[in-house]
């Protein structure tokens, strides 16, 4: 196992934490008025109110992912799908009619029941202590960890919106965008291009259905031909793989369930399975990232990790006025 630390992050953090306490002595300065909302997460959160959190939810992770291990991958793409509509808030995780939940661009997603199994366990130990934000952001590091990829140490503090709205969700990139259209989904949420190569390596372990690719097998955009970014033998297999527009595919097809950088070789030998994963070569922005990461998986792991800990940050609720730990993660708490 590799063990990364937010040592930029933390310095960040304390430094931010100083200059305010120390700031409020002094004269008045020209610091900004208000910290960032991640200013606020940190490892200790839970060491008074819920010390075994985390265990509790990497005991869980484990189990369900020996049971299934296709839950893996449907838990860190949840919470893709979470932090990037309206932060890291398990906005995704509210079920009931038009929420995000219920959008049609949510159709695939799996793995709420791990969820749903670790809040229970935890509303036993530690009642109204720990946020589903925090635990589907933990859960997906676990999940990592045991495709045997990279360690990191997450923040916690994160509280859990009241607001889910399906259409929000439909944003979400579906495999068919162009580069500069996933730049500028990526950059609304504070997260740039080298993050978009490396947290699409994600695509490294798991399954997309035929559906989000077939239009790349006989019909490219209406030209009445395949993908001509497609290797001629991969678009054999695939056009014999995908008889139905839900049958499955893997989205790393020679090591489909390992953690490792054969995504980025792949794309290097016209073997990537969504458009926009194979765009991430052709695109003169992104092919050195995706050129770096090809070569040196030390590098890709370590900057996954760090990667991995910007998503978790995204527009996440910190304030004590802002959202709330919910009791149950399908439903917000009754006032
Ligand atoms: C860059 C833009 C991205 C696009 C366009 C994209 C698109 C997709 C699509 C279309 C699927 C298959 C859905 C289906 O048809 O069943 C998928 C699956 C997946 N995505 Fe992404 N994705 C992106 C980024 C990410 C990121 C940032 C992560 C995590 C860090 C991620 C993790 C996953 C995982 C693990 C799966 C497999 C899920 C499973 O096996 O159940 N994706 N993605
Ligand atoms: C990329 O996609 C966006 C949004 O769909 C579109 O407006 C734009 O024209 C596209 N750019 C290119 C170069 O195809
Ligand atoms: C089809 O896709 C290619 C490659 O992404 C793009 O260059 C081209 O503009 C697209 N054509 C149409 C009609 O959208």
């Amino acid at each position: 196992m590799k063990i990364y630390y937010s040592i930029p992050f933390l310095l960040i953090v304390t430094l931010q934490l100083c200059t305010s306490t120390f700031g409020s002595l002094a004269k008045p300065l020209n610091l900004p008025k208000k910290l960032p909302a991640e200013a606020f997460l940190s490892f200790d959160h839970y060491h008074k109110t819920c010390p075994d959190a985390e265990s509790i939810i990497s005991q869980k992770v484990a189990a369900w992912v020996k049971k299934d291990p296709t839950l893996a991958p449907a838990i860190i793409r949840l919470h893709f799908h979470d932090c990037t509509v309206r932060g890291c808030d398990a906005s995704i995780l509210l079920n009931y009619p038009r929420s995000e939940r219920a959008a049609y661009a949510s159709k695939t997603l799996r793995g709420f029941e791990v969820i749903d199994d670790i809040k229970a366990e935890l509303e036993k130990r530690c009642p109204k202590a720990v946020s589903c934000a925090d635990i589907l952001t933990a859960a997906t590091r676990d999940a990592t960890i045991l495709v045997g990829g990279p360690f990191w140490q997450v923040p916690f503090g994160r509280r859990d919106g009241r607001i889910s709205l399906a259409k929000e969700a439909e944003m979400v990139p579906q495999g068919h965008e162009n580069i500069t259209a996933l730049l500028e989904f990526f950059q609304a949420r504070g997260l740039d291009i080298l993050d978009l190569v490396t947290l699409s390596g994600a695509h490294t372990i798991g399954r997309s259905t035929c559906h989000s690719l077939m239009n790349r097998l006989y019909n490219f955009n209406g030209t009445r031909k395949p993908d001509p970014s497609l290797n001629f033998y991969y678009l054999n297999l695939l056009r014999r793989r995908c008889k139905g527009e839900m049958d499955l595919v893997y989205l790393d097809a020679i090591t489909p369930r390992t953690f490792d950088t054969v995504y980025y070789t792949n794309l290097q030998r016209k073997v990537g399975l969504l458009s926009t994963d194979q765009l991430l070569f052709s695109d003169a922005r992104t092919t050195q990232f995706v050129e770096a990461f090809a070569t040196q998986p030390f590098l890709f792991e370590s900057q996954f990790a760090v990667s991995m800990v910007k998503l978790g940050n995204v527009q996440v609720l910190t304030r004590p006025n802002e959202g709330e730990i919910r009791v149950n993660c399908n439903f917000v708490n009754r006032v």
